[in-house]
């Protein structure tokens, strides 16, 4: 059926469109809703039944600068009528790559003047981890529990997050070694502590919350990382540790501030190149241009920065930032691909990146991320919400259990994302354990984040509430 008859025809709701769908789409592909995106406007996505949803997942965070932002969508425009195509192995580089290298050399961390462009957080990951081989001629990898790196054969081996993401692929890329991550929520340590559950309060680690200090990490992972050089992975053979500043799919997990500096400094003293993956986090999704600047200042840097999602607004691009030195190991021609550093995906990067400077959006993640956060504290009062989390408009809560236990019923947080769905909000689960995160466009608004809210309070009685007690003991 030609795109326009089967558009009319999953519009009018025809059932045959909706087989057609089924029947010819990768089925592997999990999808949170059965909706069919039609068009959309800022924080609203509308869809072929006629419904309009307040978009608080942003294409999992992708959509920074808001759907079809005018000056995006003008952006695309004039570059699709200029140059779609050039082809970054036969030209030496495209105008709009020219003014996004200005651009990006204005907010990657000092020293990483040298950039690559790819499609995807997972093409950009792989090269990334081909740039850390070459560079150290180490082999092996550190990555983190509960981790997402993408679904190529070299980020999948770095994702730890589910196991179906890696399930039924083995053989992995070899070499790969999981250390754990900090999730003081379920620390092991924390829960020996003499008070119990009880001396554990929901912290968001925003100002003007006590920060993630009072918690007092009690630095188990970043031992345990010490004995995995020591047992498990020589620092003569580790070539990077691999880390999100954040955890994104794993559940937006927020480390102690202290994590990512004694990473770096694990790094330096012993020549491991420390990649951050800040494809969710990065572009200001959190109130700084880069995730991990919220913990370490001027103070340390990444020696690869991978970016993608929020970079070009929802086009596919994405790419990593390093040292000068750090292709020293990489001959002529080990790095490329067709579509990287495309001119349209270039032209929408930097209608992104201006909209995002002119329209002030690291400070509205900033605000909006916080009246987030504060209506989802208050919510945790009425509901078992154990933790808010992130930082901006990263931001996430954990349930814990209705008899106030620190596990949740399996399936609560996709019974809460489905409420959404039913009332006309879009919203992710994320991690293996029953948490619920907001990822909207950085554009969001005071009101639609009050909207949220409330749709959030309701969803939340739909599955918490008296009436869905009543109805699960009846
Ligand atoms: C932190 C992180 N890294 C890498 C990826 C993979 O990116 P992509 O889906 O563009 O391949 C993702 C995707 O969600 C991600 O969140």
């Amino acid at each position: 059926m030609a795109q326009q008859t089967l558009t009319a025809a999953v519009r009018a709701g025809a059932s045959d469109a909706a087989q057609r769908i089924a029947k010819h789409l990768s089925p592997a592909v999990a999808k949170s809703s059965d909706f069919v995106a039609e068009r959309a406007e800022g924080t609203y996505i509308y869809t072929t039944d006629g419904q309009k949803h307040l978009d608080m997942a942003a294409g999992i965070g992708v959509v920074s600068t808001g759907h079809c932002h005018p000056k995006v969508v003008k952006a695309i425009q004039d570059q699709a009528s200029q140059l779609i195509h050039s082809g970054q192995n036969i030209f030496t580089s495209n105008v709009a790559q020219v003014g996004l290298l200005d651009r990006m050399l204005k907010i990657v961390p000092p020293g990483l003047t040298r950039l690559f462009f790819a499609n995807s957080g997972s093409e950009a990951v792989d090269n990334a981890i081909k740039v850390a081989r070459a560079h150290t001629k180490r082999q092996n990898i550190i990555c983190f529990e509960n981790s997402f790196h993408g679904r190529t054969f070299g980020a999948m081996a770095l994702t730890t997050s589910k196991t179906y993401y890696r399930q039924g692929f083995a053989p992995l890329m070899p070499q790969v070694v999981v250390a754990p991550y900090p999730y003081c929520l379920h620390c092991k340590v924390r829960q020996a502590h003499p008070e119990g559950d009880s001396w554990y309060k929901i912290q968001p680690n925003v100002a003007p919350y006590d920060s993630y200090t009072a918690r007092t990490c009690c630095n188990a992972p970043m031992e345990s990382l010490k004995w995995i050089l020591k047992q498990q992975s020589a620092p003569s053979e580790t070539a990077a540790i691999i880390v999100e500043p954040i955890m994104g799919e794993g559940g937006f997990l927020t480390p102690p501030p202290s994590f990512l500096p004694t990473l770096r400094k694990i790094c330096d003293e012993h020549g491991i190149v420390l990649i951050i993956d800040e494809v969710q986090a990065g572009v200001a999704r959190t109130g700084k241009w880069w995730g991990h600047q919220h913990v370490s200042g001027e103070a340390m840097h990444p020696d690869i920065l991978i970016f993608a999602k929020g970079i070009a607004s929802g086009f596919p691009f994405a790419g990593l930032a390093t040292r000068d030195d750090m292709f020293d190991g990489l001959a002529l021609g080990t790095m490329g691909g067709t579509y990287g550093a495309a001119p349209l995906a270039c032209a929408t990067a930097n209608a992104t990146l201006d909209v995002i400077v002119e329209e002030n959006l690291l400070e509205n993640a900033t605000q909006r991320g916080l009246q987030l956060t504060e209506g989802l504290v208050q919510l945790a009062d009425k509901y078992p919400i154990i933790d808010v989390r992130g930082r901006g408009l990263m931001c996430a809560v954990e349930f814990g259990g209705h008899d106030g236990s620190m596990t949740a019923s399996p399936g609560v947080a996709a019974a809460v994302t489905k409420a959404a769905g039913k009332r006309n909000m879009l919203l992710l689960t994320a991690g293996a354990r029953e948490s619920v995160r907001f990822l909207p466009p950085l554009t969001v608004s005071e009101g639609e984040i009050a909207e949220a809210l409330s749709i959030f309070g309701d969803c939340l009685e739909d599955v918490f509430g008296i009436s869905a007690q009543q109805a699960a003991t009846a």
